[in-house]
């Protein structure tokens, strides 16, 4: 099983949209896929139509008064599965702070779904808090939007330097360019230059464009409902990309649907 988390401290930056897509993509290889929407607003939840709502919130997930199996829903599409958000989880910084060893809290709750999924997604809502430490000792790879701005270098150093003062497990960071708007000088400049000289930033970018934010209109995945277009064909990418990082083994396609 192997854990990828979309973080970035900043909001707004497409971590949501990433998961979301990224999720479907493996399911559709083949994969079986756990998405953990660890963000109390519930925007994976949302765009996989399933309500917010977890019986005894994030409190009796993290405690384990709950079983996490229990409170999994099926997604609309086959091999994905989704443990959705509570707005409870607006507290977790709270509930994990009352818990021992609450930066491996995280992985050892996963632990046991082992037999069940190949890969397991989280969505974490923005901030450097004690649920991100958990989520980044519990991730073999970190998926990091970068919106290009002359700070995101520093925001991904930031970062870097962050893990690497980490006690015990280190994720791999992957970072890519997100809502990237070509006819931007600044946007051409320090996308073109980055992914060339820095081996943790992906050669693929995501491009800013209206048929992402219909994902919200539609509520799919832009991978479901529009597999042939060019910001499909970025994220089909991407997951290429967060994969062979992972070192996950290569799935033969599946046809959406059959089993
Ligand atoms: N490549 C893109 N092009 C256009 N719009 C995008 C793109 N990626 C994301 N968006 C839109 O930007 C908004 C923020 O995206 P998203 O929710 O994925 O970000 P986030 O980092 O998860 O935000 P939060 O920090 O609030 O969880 C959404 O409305 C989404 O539809
Ligand atoms: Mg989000």
């Amino acid at each position: 099983m192997k854990i990828f988390a979309t973080y970035n401290i900043k909001g707004g930056v497409g971590k949501t949209t990433t998961a979301v897509n990224l999720s479907y993509l493996a399911a559709r290889e083949g994969y079986r896929v756990l998405l953990w929407d660890l963000d109390a607003q519930g925007a994976a939840s949302f765009l996989f139509r399933i309500r917010p709502r977890v019986k005894g919130g994030g409190k009796a997930l993290i405690r384990g008064t709950r079983s996490i199996d229990g409170a999994i829903k099926a997604t609309d599409f086959d091999r994905l599965d989704l443990l959705p958000a509570d707005f409870t989880y607006r507290n977790l910084d709270l509930v994990l702070d009352a818990a021992k060893k609450p930066a491996r809290r995280l992985g050892s709750l996963l632990a046991p779904l082992r037999a069940e999924y190949d890969v397991v997604f989280l969505d974490c809502p923005p901030g450097i808090t004690l649920l991100s430490e958990s989520v980044l000792q519990a991730a073999d790879t970190l998926l990091v939007p970068l919106i290009p701005t002359t700070l995101s270098v520093r925001t991904l150093d930031q970062l870097t330097e962050f893990i690497a003062g980490l006690n015990g497990h280190r994720p791999a960071i992957l970072a890519f360019f997100s809502m990237i708007d070509r006819r931007k000088r600044l946007h051409k400049e320090i996308s073109g230059q980055l992914p060339e000289q820095r081996a943790d930033v992906a050669a693929t970018m995501i491009p800013a464009v209206s048929l992402i934010e219909q994902m919200s209109v539609q509520r799919a995945p832009v991978t479901a409902f529009a597999p042939r277009s060019a910001a499909a064909r970025r994220y089909a990418e991407l997951w290429a990309e967060a994969r062979e990082r992972a070192g996950l083994p290569t799935r033969s396609p599946t046809t959406p649907g059959d089993q």
